[in-house]
């Protein structure tokens, strides 16, 4: 398990810095105005940071950073030079400017002198970005010397305890952030559906319900789409039932995930060309467990069920096969023209088990769902349908609040009509063409009417070959912020 570096927050001291060890950050605005403990670091390594302010090759943007090895006079290795912009920060440039910091300390002993940054709540959600950014997924390293581990982050601002009192339920996500990443990191061989259900299981220890559903109680229930993907693999499908109850007795909001463990495509076989990266293609529950941990560790007002499909997608004499039809727990059959559209087979009875079992005032799902969502938007933005306006946007705010990108994509009745099947009452694939959104016209097939509902497709988004500002290469952890900022906005009482 990934744990935060160490943090610690303290009242700005002007006396110590020519003693302090490791690497000293102070910001820069782009006026290139130092903070009041930049001005006094300045001073004792001879105008260094004066000099790169002033400097043209410096332009102190947001995030832009600097590296002054080995000060003079200082007992410091480094000074690293942060730009905090033109404008005073707002939280999400403040979590970028942490983000900054953060790709550039692994595993180093850092003192952020945060006092440039407008406040304690800055401060602190810089320290977000910081921690967040500084994630490594190291746990199959065998050298535990690896440069990424380990380092601390101490933070001196005014109000440093009003900082330290923001920063604790941020640095709770960030704990849920980091559960969803070692999750989506983890290689399949090690995430099994069963290891997955097990590392859920733990969670109960932070006071969560949490109920596993084996395949003797699937079978029973009548999830047959699930367990058909899931039949060609030794990895017995579940179902995980996580529950947080801290609000009162109104009706829960229901976060449903996609957890197929590995995605080979089954029969319909995907090329040998990136297959590794369906690694991931449990991410949609990897992002529901973060949350679920995120709400946990936060002590969230809320009602909030997290019900995940585990299952793994592979070829065998057991597989099910192109053409076989299948039966919904909805009742609804299913024609699999493509065993490789899995994530909606699983999803279909997921959903609908949701809203039979416990009635939610609204329902969100998240899936690496589609290869056509990562065409039409790239890594930079998740996809999400809703057959609710109001929810929509209370979404569309919480992502937008959280700093993760998600552009609204359309349903409609002409794009269901293309799931009409010749044999059952729908076929699992539409064709090529709007591929993300005949994917979540066959989901929404199973959401009632009635359901205020989510369908957020998360393929592009879910990791990242280049890293981003808050995170490192590999999974990113999208959605856990947005999600626990919509409970906050919409779901506690
Ligand atoms: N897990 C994939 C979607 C995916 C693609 C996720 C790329 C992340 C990155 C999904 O199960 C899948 O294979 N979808 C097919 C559907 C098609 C057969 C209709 C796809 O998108 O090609
Ligand atoms: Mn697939
Ligand atoms: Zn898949």
């Amino acid at each position: 398990m990934t744990r935060l570096i160490e943090i610690t927050f303290s009242d700005p001291d002007f006396g110590d810095l020519t003693k302090l060890a490791g690497t000293l950050v102070t910001t820069v605005g782009e006026g290139g105005q130092l903070s009041p403990a930049g001005e006094a670091l300045d001073k004792v390594c001879g105008g260094a940071i004066s000099r790169l302010a002033a400097s043209a090759g410096f332009k102190a943007r947001i995030g832009d950073v600097e590296k002054l090895l080995f000060p003079s006079d200082l007992s410091a290795d480094a000074i690293l030079v942060v730009g905090t912009g033109a404008d005073a920060p707002d939280a999400a440039a403040a979590r970028k400017i942490g983000g900054a910091i953060g790709a550039r300390t692994a595993g180093e002993e850092t003192t952020f002198l945060a006092d440039g940054l407008g406040g304690p709540n800055l401060a602190a959600q810089a320290t977000l970005g910081a921690a967040l950014r500084r994630y490594a997924f190291v746990d199959h390293k065998t050298d535990d010397n690896d440069e990424d581990i380990g380092g601390s982050l101490r933070v001196r601002c005014p109000d440093a305890d009003l900082a330290a009192k923001a920063a604790k339920p941020l640095l709770a996500t960030a704990e849920g952030v980091f559960f969803t990443r070692d999750l989506i990191n983890e290689p399949a061989n090690v995430l099994t559906t069963s290891a997955f259900a097990m590392r859920l299981a733990a969670m109960a220890s932070l006071g969560l319900v949490v109920e596993v559903l084996d395949e003797q109680k699937l079978e029973a229930l009548g999830m047959r789409a699930l367990l058909a993907v899931g039949q060609g693999s030794p990895s017995k499908s579940k179902v995980v039932v996580m529950k947080w109850m801290g609000g009162g007795d109104e009706a829960p909001l229901a976060l449903i995930g996609k957890g197929v463990v590995f995605d080979t495509g089954g029969i319909s076989l995907k090329p040998a060309g990136g297959m590794e990266e369906m690694t991931m293609d449990m991410g949609g529950a990897g992002v529901v467990a973060g949350v679920m941990k995120a709400l946990a560790k936060r002590k969230a007002k809320a009602n909030v069920i997290g019900i995940v499909g585990l299952v793994e997608n592979m070829p065998d004499g057991m597989a099910q096969r192109p053409g076989d039809v299948v039966r919904s727990l909805k009742g609804d059959t299913i024609e699999v023209i493509n065993t490789d559209a899995e994530g909606r087979l699983v999803l279909a009875d997921v959903l609908w088990h949701a809203q039979e079992e416990y009635k939610p005032a609204a329902m969100i799902d998240l899936a690496t769902l589609t290869g056509a969502m990562v065409i039409a938007l790239g890594s930079e933005n998740a996809g999400y349908f809703s057959n609710d306006d109001d929810l929509a946007v209370a979404f569309g705010e919480a992502a937008a609040a959280a700093g993760e990108g998600a552009w609204r994509m359309p349903l409609g009745r002409a794009y269901d009509k293309l799931l009409k099947s010749r044999v059952a009452d729908m076929k699992n694939v539409g064709g090529r063409p709007a591929g993300a959104i005949t994917a979540a016209q066959f989901l929404q097939r199973f959401v009632k009417d009635e359901t205020p509902w989510i369908h957020i497709d998360i393929a592009g988004v879910a990791s990242s070959k280049e890293g981003k500002p808050l995170s490192p290469k590999g999974a990113t952890g999208w959605g856990v912020m947005a999600l626990d900022q919509l409970v906050r906005d919409k779901f506690e009482t």
